[in-house]
This record gives structure tokens, sequence and C-alpha cells, in this order.
């Protein structure tokens, strides 16, 4: 027992050494892009929507598409980094109700969310397990989700989910003044064909998953429309 701890650390820690020149000298992501998924949106697109196996997901809110790295200097968002560590649901137990609620699958078919996690540690929290763990890749992005506010920071300027078009100027006038630089808003085809229905909503967070000013310019989906946007309701 005495010579197997050792050894055992040993191997890690020469196994993470080995992954991180793999990928990189510089290996610490700068910021993190949160993305956020407005429910409706994606159930009433061609693909549509399931509710996962398990779990409550809020469909009256946003709920966490992805969280990823950004590595600044090199000027990338690196996926499916090379790692000893497996994804394993014990590590991230006490987050699963959370989880469940703001990060869910809504896939079709309907398939349990952890399936979602693991795909989403394996493409993406792999590339930041220099500053987070497991545990601390998923606390983070709900950190972040819980922060940002999304729904409430819009609609303390007047843009709710009732179905009508918002100016994407509003929209990023709002997260400006949150603190958040500008934001990237992309969208679902209108009954028009025109791509308007607001889909997702790109913002930046901390690794500890506080609010961070995204230094990316404002972009929204489709300009035949004004750059305006609809809002559907949950
Ligand atoms: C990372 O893996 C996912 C799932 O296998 C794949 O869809 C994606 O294209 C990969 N990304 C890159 C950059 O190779």
């Amino acid at each position: 027992m005495n010579t197997f701890i050792p050894r055992f650390l040993l191997l890690t820690l020469s196994l993470a050494s080995l992954s991180s020149l793999v990928f990189s000298a510089e290996t610490t992501p700068d910021y993190f892009f949160i993305i956020f998924q407005w429910p409706k949106s994606k159930c009433e697109s061609k693909e549509g929507c399931c509710l996962p196996k398990k779990g409550k997901p809020v469909l009256n809110d946003f709920i966490i598409s992805e969280f990823k790295g950004v590595y600044a200097q090199e000027g990338s968002v690196p996926e499916n980094c090379t790692t000893t560590t497996k994804f394993q649901p014990s590590k991230i137990a006490d987050l699963v109700p959370n989880l469940g609620r703001y990060w869910p699958s809504l896939t079709c078919p309907r398939r349990d969310s952890k399936k979602l996690w693991k795909e989403e540690w394996v493409r993406y929290g792999s590339c930041a397990e220099s500053v987070l763990d497991q545990h601390d890749y998923f606390a983070a992005a709900l950190r972040a989700q819980k922060q940002i506010n999304l729904l409430k920071l819009l609609g303390d300027a007047g843009i709710i989910p009732n179905g009508k078009y918002y100016p994407g100027e509003a929209i990023n006038e709002a997260v400006r003044k949150a603190g958040l630089g500008d934001v990237a808003v992309t969208c679902r085809e209108d009954e028009n064909g025109l791509n308007t229905i607001l889909d997702q909503v790109f913002l930046c967070a901390t690794r500890e998953g506080n609010k961070y000013t995204c230094p990316g310019a404002f972009w929204i989906c489709d300009s035949r429309n004004g750059n305006k946007v609809k809002f559907l309701k949950p």
C-alpha cells in the first residue's frame, strides 16, 4: 500500500503532462462560451424535441446547450482533447437535479441526459481539464446559467417570450448593460422560410461560472427581417 500510492500518483502525473503536450504548451482556457438554447425553438423545429427519460427540464427558461473553453492566444475552441479521465456519473451526482433542469437532453428519440453530459464532457470538458475537473466543469456551467439569468436580463429590457418580434440591437443592448459584452444570436426558420426564430444565444463566462465580457462582435441571424427575431412563447 505504501509503495502503491506514490507509484500511482507518479503515473497519473506523467500521463497528465503527456496529454497537455499533445494539445499545446499553453493549456489554460482564457474564458468559456456558454451557449443558451430557447427550448421551444428546438421543439418547434423539424427535428423536434423529446423529454429525457429522467429529470424535469425547465421549458420556460433558457437551458444550457454548450459550455466550452476558449483559448484566446491560439484563437481556438478545442474539442475532443486527449485525456485519461473517463466520464463518471458518480462525480456529478450532487449536480444531477439541476443539470436535469438546466442542461437536459431534448434529442429524439428520448434518452437519458447522462448520455448528453458524457458527450459534452468528452467533447469540451476534456479540453478544460487543466482548470476544471469533471465536477467543477458542470458546476461552472450551472453557475454561469444562474449568474447570467438570461431570461430575467432580457425581461428587464422588455424582451419577453410572447411570440413577438424584437430588434437584435435591443437584445444586444440588454446584454451589454449587464456587462456581458456583445452577443451572438442564432435562429431557426419561421413559417415564411426566414431565419428569424430566436434559437441560441452565445455569451461568455469565467471558469468559475461568473459573468465575463465577451470580446466578440454583435452578430444576429438573418438581416432580411431587419435584424428582428421572434421570441416564441414557452
Ligand atoms: C469531436 O467528437 C464529436 C463526437 O464524436 C464529433 O461530432 C466532432 O466532430 C469532433 N470534433 C472534432 C473537432 O473533431
